[in-house]
């Protein structure tokens, strides 16, 4: 992992360049970086903002032998990484909010993204895309990302090595990634929960088709999020934006 690299200074979106790389047959692991990107993606379409160096934006490009199906838990191995690795460089200990968010104080520190491009039965390439603030002070933030968003710096309260931090991100994901090849997403799963945040606590999921309020019960051995509602069904949530009302 992070053998092969391709940096730029400025890009639109580093998604966008790996897709390319990939149909070209960038081998696996290969990892695109920016400097800045001028047209950042995050999940559902929405705009990420990627200041100038202030961030790491990469994204890495696997291709595992597994049905497409499986694409998701690739979110939150990525997820754990990031979390293993932020505490490893700077001693905060974050959460993970399903499915993809990092969160310090219910701020978000970084995002990912994963993205399929595959047939019916296999992935042909996954690319991981993965935002994480940095070096932002609160003043870089746009003023309706200041709210909910927050950087490495801001929070550990003094600069952070951008370098260490891809190091440690790469050296983790490697190893998770290995073990779920090795063994599956099982002993994934319990890492991933020890992370995650508001297991067992009400949560409101909104989904395209509607919202689903109840219990969070934790994540199935898929890597989809398991809701209970007052009736006591349980929904099994794919894809959604989660609140935790207070
Ligand atoms: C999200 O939280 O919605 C996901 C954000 C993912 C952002 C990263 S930055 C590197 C890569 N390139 C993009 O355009 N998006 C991802």
């Amino acid at each position: 992992i992070g053998r092969h690299v391709h940096y730029y200074e400025s890009v639109e979106s580093t998604q966008l360049i790996a897709h390319k790389v990939a149909r070209e047959e960038a081998p696996e692991g290969t990892l695109v970086i920016a400097g800045e990107q001028t047209g950042g993606k995050g999940r559902m379409a929405r705009p990420w903002h990627s200041s100038k160096q202030q961030g790491i934006w990469m994204s890495l490009i696997i291709r595992p032998k597994l049905p497409p199906e499986k694409a998701p838990q690739f979110t939150l191995i990525t997820a754990i990484a990031c979390a293993r690795a932020i505490e490893e460089v700077t001693g905060l200990e974050t959460n993970i909010k399903w499915p993809n968010d990092i969160l310090y104080k219910g701020k978000k520190l970084t995002g990912i993204l994963t993205e399929l491009q595959g047939e019916a039965d296999k992935v042909n390439f996954l690319v991981i895309g993965i935002g994480m603030n940095v070096n932002q002070k609160k003043e870089d933030f746009p003023e309706h990302v200041k709210e909910i968003a927050s950087s490495l710096e801001i929070e550990a309260g003094h600069k952070v090595s951008k370098i260490e931090m891809i190091q440690k991100i790469l050296k983790y994901f490697e190893k998770y990634y290995e073990l779920y090849m090795e063994k599956g997403f099982a002993p994934l799963k319990i890492l991933w929960e020890s992370y995650a945040a508001g297991i067992g606590k009400p949560i409101i999921a909104r989904t395209i088709t509607g919202e689903i309020s109840g219990i969070a019960l934790g994540i199935s051995n898929e890597g989809i999020l398991k809701v209970e509602d007052d009736e006591g069904t349980i929904h099994h949530i794919y894809s959604a934006d989660i609140e935790f009302p207070t």
